[in-house]
């Protein structure tokens, strides 16, 4: 069964594009129906633009009140027939009142294998700095369900890279995205497969 996707993302969107790709060549049966950013200038926004997917700018510093940004954010996924949310890029932490609203169904992509770094200051190219400077030989991409613990919902899907020893954080990066790219495809897939099971916060693929 097809979902529904909204994408929120503050960056680049490359996570994004390869979604929107494989959603239009069939590669997955979702679509994506908005994509939000808290960062205007986000080259996810100017993606969803080209591709003619709705769009929003929505960031707390825009309303009084966390309670009003929260309901505007649920008053668009409710537009948009939102059922399911994809984390892409987005360095944000969503409101707990939209976690329990959707419970099981907000993913995230963390770009190494988690639980190896991640957490506080895990993000962009700081985890790739961190996975050099501890010489891991193996990195990669992980797709996790979010809950209201930054990076501790369970992990959904893993994807493995090698670090070669001329990588540095960069060429790493550029790695790993190329994996998440392919990563991000085949979760949508299990959960519009409904092949994905959770008990205690441990998740079970069909
Ligand atoms: C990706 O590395 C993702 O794992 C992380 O943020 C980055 C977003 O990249 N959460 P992009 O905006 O999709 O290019």
């Amino acid at each position: 069964m097809g979902l529904n996707l909204c994408v929120f993302a503050s960056g680049s969107g490359s996570n994004l594009k390869a979604i929107i790709k494989a959603s239009l060549t069939g590669r997955i049966n979702s679509r994506v129906s908005l994509v939000i950013s808290n960062n205007s200038g986000a080259g996810a926004l100017k993606t969803a633009a080209e591709y003619n997917i709705p769009y929003l700018h929505l960031s707390q510093k825009l309303f009084a009140t966390q309670k009003e940004f929260t309901a505007e954010i649920l008053r668009s996924l409710k537009k948009h027939k939102v059922n399911f949310i994809l984390l892409a890029g987005y360095m944000k932490m969503l409101d707990p009142v939209i976690i329990k609203k959707f419970r099981n169904r907000i993913i995230n992509i963390h770009p190494a294998l988690l639980p190896k770094f991640g957490g506080k200051g895990m993000y962009g190219i700081h985890v790739h700095e961190a996975v050099v400077a501890a010489n891991e030989q193996i990195t990669g991409a992980t797709i996790h369900f979010v809950n209201e613990v930054y990076d501790s919902g369970a992990v959904i899907l893993q994807k493995q890279v090698r670090v070669k020893p001329a990588d540095d954080a960069e060429s790493l990066q550029k790695r790993v995205l190329r994996a998440e790219h392919k990563l991000y495809p085949e979760a949508i897939r299990l959960f519009e497969e409904k092949r994905v099971r959770v008990r205690k916060n441990k998740v079970f693929i069909k």
